[in-house]
């Protein structure tokens, strides 16, 4: 058993809203499973805590910040050297640089040097689960849960399916597309803390032979995870339109070949009406908010206010590489700045919200956690849940020690820290499968 002391922040893990939880001096303990997975076995005060447990070694943290690891609802693993890659859009973006560089990881050695820093860097950053989009290609999804398994992580992943629309070198086949996935799901679903995702790239890239397949999988494999992109832009969903011209909507496509469903998270949602945010919520499929993408390459804004009236399940995501950073923090500042504007981007006007600092941490992480259907498994250091976990400097710059210090209440305390940390901030990162805590990889000296 392991102790800390310190400010603890937690997430009530079955609420389907932010209902937070706070101690300013705080305990939180773990052990070890049967499973070699360590859990949390006590989180709340100090002085009451601390009685209960006399002989447990405690490593004092006092004046940090507990917090569960951040969950990315949507990323693409390949897609790490394509960041700040500028482009007209969407569509020529993929274009010009996603689809040549995604090429390269038919090679697994290139995939596994990408895997290893792709890790490295999320966990610098405090993100400790990911759901990620690899390529077209078996190897990448070995390389990279090869390397989660090895780090302990709990992570979902899948090959990208895209057997149409796409350039030689990503181009899968239908048939082949469909036995490679069940082959991979059947080697990594379930293993350690690992899970496959079933992952057909967009609607415009896959064939209805391989829509149908992957929807079949879908139905044959229940508690396999599912992800998409749908309605991220405009020109996108116009294209959709008249690829599928008996559908009602984008989202109505994915709903016809069974894509739709509990564990099912699709990216973006920005072109939504009222009827697609319905069969969202009946279906329980989840969006994953991915604001800084959407702002690189000029997408449009999320319309929380629509999501949240249909009852829809949301997280966050960084969306790399249209999205701009590995931090969650860079991501919960976009998320408010997407949540205020009035407009969604394609001449519609949307209701402005003003998201409160709980709302934004939730997203990113007991939120996101029940966007997954894991809910009390990861994100929110409940007891019982896997202790993955992040400690947090409120001081680590002059500015964000400066503005906390300021705080007048807890929402203005975590707000500073929403808007001004990064990587800095991040002083230890616990991994709950790793046998030795891993602590962030650069050494102390620099982080100020
Ligand atoms: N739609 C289809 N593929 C992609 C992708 O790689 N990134 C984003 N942002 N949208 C997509
Ligand atoms: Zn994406």
């Amino acid at each position: 058993m392991q102790a800390w002391r310190a400010s603890l922040l937690w997430f009530d893990p079955d609420a389907d809203h932010p209902c937070h939880r706070f101690e300013s001096d705080g305990l939180l303990a773990t052990a070890r499973d049967a499973d070699g997975v360590q859990r949390v076995v006590a989180i709340g005060d100090w002085a009451t805590l601390r009685r209960q447990f006399p002989d447990v070694p405690v490593a004092d943290r006092r004046g940090q910040l507990i917090a569960p690891g951040f969950i990315d609802l949507h990323i693409h693993y390949p897609q790490t050297d394509v960041i700040g890659s500028p482009a007209e859009g969407l569509l020529p973006w993929l274009e010009r640089y996603t689809f040549p560089h995604e090429a390269r990881f038919a090679d697994a050695a290139y995939a596994g040097e990408v895997a290893r820093f792709f890790w490295d860097e999320l966990q610098r950053q405090g993100v400790t689960t990911a759901l990620v989009f690899a390529t077209s290609h078996p190897v990448s999804v070995d390389a990279l849960l090869g390397e989660a398994e090895a780090r302990g992580l709990r992570c979902i992943a899948g090959k990208v399916l895209q057997d149409r629309h796409s350039p030689d070198g990503v181009r899968d086949h239908t048939e082949q597309s469909l036995q490679d996935t069940e082959a991979l799901l059947t080697r990594w679903h379930g293993r350690a803390r690992l899970g496959y995702a079933i992952t057909p790239r967009f609607a415009p890239s896959c064939s209805d032979a391989q829509m149908q397949g992957a929807g079949a999988l879908a139905k044959r494999y229940p508690d396999v995870w599912l992800q998409s992109h749908v309605a991220e832009n405009v020109d996108e969903v116009r294209w959709v339109r008249t690829l599928y011209p008996h559908d009602r909507s984008y989202l109505a496509v994915y709903g016809r070949f069974g894509l739709l469903r509990e564990r099912a998270v699709y990216a973006h949602g920005i072109y939504l009406d009222a009827d697609d945010w319905a069969l969202l919520a009946d279906t329980r499929a989840a969006v994953a908010v991915s604001p800084t993408s959407n702002l690189f390459l000029g997408s449009g804004f999320f319309d929380y206010a629509a999501a949240r009236a249909a009852g829809v399940r949301l997280g966050l995501a960084s969306d790399v590489g249209g999205g701009m950073s590995f931090s969650p923090f860079a991501t919960m500042r976009a998320a408010y700045t997407v949540a205020r504007a009035g407009v969604r981007g394609d001449g519609a006007a949307k209701t402005a919200v003003s998201l409160s600092p709980f709302d934004l941490w939730w997203q990113h992480t007991a939120g996101a956690a029940q966007a997954l259907g894991l809910a009390g498994v990861v994100g929110s250091l409940a007891v019982g849940s896997e202790a993955d976990f992040v400690v947090l400097d409120p001081a680590a710059t002059p500015l964000l020690a400066r503005r906390t210090a300021q705080a007048e209440s807890l929402a203005q305390w975590l707000f500073a820290l929403v808007m001004l940390a990064d990587d800095r901030a991040v002083r230890e990162v616990h991994i709950a499968g790793a046998a030795p805590t891993h602590s962030a990889a650069r050494p102390q000296h620099a982080r100020n």
